[in-house]
């Protein structure tokens, strides 16, 4: 799916971000599998990652996220009128964690649900978010991205346990005066899901012992590297922007080989991409918002930057938008 803007301008007018507190490094895990800071480091540039504490669920993680971002939107939760909670660690099948979070922050006028598209979940949930916007069904939408994937990982499996982290982001959209949103290129390899799985985690698997991810690395690092490059350029191409315009690249932070890779291919240039999985690992739907908050925090993301964003996950799934940053004296509600 591919789509460019031609309506009001809508754009990201707060962002907010949590992690835990618990930070594991390289080392600590070496203490528990066969493992090195030598390997990690070399395979992944993952240095360390937070982990929940055994009572933090995903909705204690997301929801000072989600404060945050509407603090810097200068909102109440009773002002919005959508909550899209994007994860694969939900608190429970049902109720939605987005209507958890609904509740604790007041937005009684807000519809809420979750969203399962792995990893590039928080890029599906940001183009529906702008779809509802745009198509005049919300005004004030909070879109947030993470998961808990520390809860869903086999301890004892060095393959998958030094990638990941645990982690959440949200930003609040709003219709803007300039700048924002121009365009999304979304999609899906589905026979690619084998690759990247929870086997006991549905009505086909209820009963599977299996509760922990599987992965596939080769196939995955081999999707990654081809997905993000060839969603990146499509999405410029249909926009009308050269890669050279590009001022900010936030790419999925699942590994920095992968990253590396995605931006010599398109040629963006090391200063211009985000990196943080190597302080963080990979937090799934966690990871842009992470990103973002990251660069917004370093002052990179001025008014009218322009901003790639690409995430790709289990699915096997993918998602790329552009947008121009929109600065505060821009956010005026249209
Ligand atoms: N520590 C030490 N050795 C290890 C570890 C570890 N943590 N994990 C694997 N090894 C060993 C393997 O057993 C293998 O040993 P062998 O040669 O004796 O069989 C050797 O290291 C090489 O293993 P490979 O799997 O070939 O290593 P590779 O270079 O492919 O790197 C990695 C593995 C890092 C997982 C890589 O394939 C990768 O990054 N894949 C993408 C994974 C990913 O990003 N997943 C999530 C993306 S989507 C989403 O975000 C949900």
């Amino acid at each position: 799916m591919i789509g460019t803007a031609n309506g009001r301008p809508i754009s990201i007018t707060g962002l907010g971000c949590y992690v835990p507190d618990r930070v594991l490094s390289n080392d600590d895990l070496a203490q528990m599998v066969d493992t090195s800071d030598e390997w990690i480091m070399e395979r992944t540039g993952i240095r360390e990652r937070r982990v929940a504490a055994p009572e933090q669920a995903m909705s204690d993680l997301a929801l000072p996220a989600c404060e945050q971002a509407l603090e810097d939107a200068g909102m109440r939760g009773a002002d919005l009128d959508l909550i899209i909670m994007a994860t694969v660690t939900p608190d429970m099948a049902f109720p939605a964690t987005a209507a958890i979070l609904g509740d604790l922050l007041g937005a009684t006028e807000a519809a809420c649900y979750d969203l399962s598209a792995g990893c590039t979940g928080f890029m599906y949930a940001l183009a529906q978010a702008y779809g509802m916007l745009a198509g005049g069904l919300a005004e004030r939408a909070l879109v947030v991205g993470g998961d808990v994937l520390s809860k869903i990982l086999d301890w004892t499996d060095r393959s998958t346990l030094v990638l990941f982290g645990d982690g959440a982001g949200a930003v609040v959209l709003e219709n803007v005066r300039g700048g924002g949103f121009l365009g999304f290129e979304l999609g899906a390899e589905g026979a690619g899901g084998v690759h990247l799985w929870l086997p006991g985690s549905g009505s086909r698997h209820f009963d599977d012992p299996e509760t922990f991810v599987k992965m596939n690395g080769r196939e995955v690092f081999k999707f990654a590297t081809r997905i993000l490059v060839s969603s990146a350029e499509k999405l410029l191409r249909e926009c009308g922007r050269s890669v050279e315009e590009v001022d900010v690249y936030v790419p999925h932070q699942a590994n920095v080989r992968i990253i590396d890779h995605a931006a010599r291919k398109l040629g963006i240039p090391q200063d211009r991409i985000v990196v943080n999985v190597d302080r963080y690992g990979n937090t799934s739907s966690g990871s842009i918002p992470l990103a973002l908050a990251d660069a917004e925090a370093e002052g990179r993301l001025r008014d009218g930057s322009l901003v790639l964003m690409t995430g790709m996950g289990a699915g096997l799934t993918w998602g790329s938008s552009l947008m121009h940053w929109t600065e505060q004296q821009e956010r005026i509600a249209a």
